[in-house]
This record gives C-alpha cells, sequence and structure tokens, in this order.
C-alpha cells in the first residue's frame, strides 16, 4: 500500500511539473512560446515524455507484480497473513470443507454446516470436529474427511481467518 501511494505520488509530481514547465508563463507566456519555440525546449519536452513512457511502461508492472507477490498470495480476505501451512490447508479447506460450511476467507457459502465465521472455532475444536465427525442434530458431518497434517493445517486455516471476512 504505501509503495503504491509513492508511486502514485511520484507520478503526480512528474505530471504536474510537466504542466507548470508548459504553461509557464501563464496564458500569454504560453502563446508567446508556441510562436518562437526553441530548440532546447523540444529536447526538454521530448525528454520528459521519454522519462514518463518508460516509467509508466516499466514501473506499472513491476510495481503490480511486486505488490502480487507479497499480498495476493499469502492473504485471505481480510489481510490475515497466512503460514506455508495455513496456505495448505487454504487448498484442503476449498476441496473439503467448503460445500458444507460458509468462510468468507475461502468465499465459501456453504450451508449444510454451522458457519465458521460465526463460530470462529480455535484450531483444536476443528481438528476434533475432523477426527470423529458431528451429528448433534443439526445436520452431520462425516469422521476423518482429512487426516494428519491436512487436518492440522486446515484446522490452522480455519482458526487464522474465521471470523475476519
Ligand atoms: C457434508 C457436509 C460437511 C463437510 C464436508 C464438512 N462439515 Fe463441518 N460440519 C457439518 C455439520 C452439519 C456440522 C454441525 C453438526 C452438528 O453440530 O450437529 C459441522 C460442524 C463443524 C464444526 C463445529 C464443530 C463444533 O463442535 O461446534 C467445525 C469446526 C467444522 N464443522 C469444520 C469443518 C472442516 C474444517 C471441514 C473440512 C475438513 C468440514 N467441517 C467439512 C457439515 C460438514
Amino acid at each position: 500500500m504505501i509503495a503504491t501511494a509513492a508511486f502514485v505520488l511520484g507520478f503526480l509530481t512528474i505530471g504536474l511539473t510537466v504542466v507548470f514547465l508548459a504553461f509557464g508563463g501563464g496564458p500569454r507566456g504560453a502563446r508567446r512560446n508556441l510562436h518562437r519555440q526553441s530548440r532546447g525546449g523540444n529536447k526538454f519536452a521530448l525528454s520528459v515524455m521519454f522519462v514518463v513512457t518508460i516509467a509508466f511502461g516499466v514501473g506499472i508492472p513491476v510495481a503490480v507484480l511486486a505488490s502480487n507477490h507479497d499480498n495476493q498470495s499469502k492473504k485471505a480476505p481480510g489481510g490475515v497473513k497466512l503460514t506455508a501451512s495455513e496456505q495448505h490447508g487454504r487448498k484442503i479447506f476449498a476441496k473439503n470443507c467448503s460445500t458444507c460450511h460458509t468462510l468468507a476467507a475461502s468465499n465459501a457459502v456453504g450451508k449444510v454446516g454451522p458457519s465458521l465465521d460465526q463460530i470462529r472455532p480455535v484450531a483444536a475444536l476443528t481438528l476434533n470436529a475432523i477426527q470423529l465427525g458431528r451429528a448433534r442434530g443439526q445436520g452431520q458431518m462425516p469422521a476423518g474427511l482429512v487426516d494428519g497434517q491436512d487436518a492440522k493445517d486446515v484446522a490452522a486455516y480455519v482458526a487464522a481467518t474465521a471470523g475476519h471476512g
């Protein structure tokens, strides 16, 4: 965010500078300049254009790539930073849990089970639900949908993101 803001501010500064130079001396000055534009002035304007073009052509893609790399891949919606295993858990969730549960961080809107954004389960509760299943009269969650590291990772992911969407 800060990098992007600095980038935009930089452009505003360049843009305003060009405008001020072009119209320096007010409307009368500009009209006078139209008639006797010096070669030096043209060259200067050209090099400003050149710099601005390069800055746009290279700067914007680089900034976009950089921010994608830093933010999007590791952050679930809601701005939560995920560890590597939570990122793995996110994939597990999409495959095994999202059909039945609502979780905004995964854009999941399942209605069979309770909304995880509302119950915000700690990792241990999710692990227990996965291991034993749940059937307390509000629908059924089969036991052992995932196990081992997958179960731990998905539990950590839910604990980190539930209620943050
Ligand atoms: C077939 C649908 C279904 C799937 C798939 C499913 N669940 Fe559930 N889940 C439910 C239902 C229904 C309940 C509530 C059962 C009850 O309380 O009677 C529930 C309850 C829960 C609870 C609350 C447990 C508690 O004690 O309050 C958690 C946490 C949970 N599920 C996490 C998950 C995770 C993580 C996954 C993916 C590994 C998953 N669920 C997959 C249907 C599902």
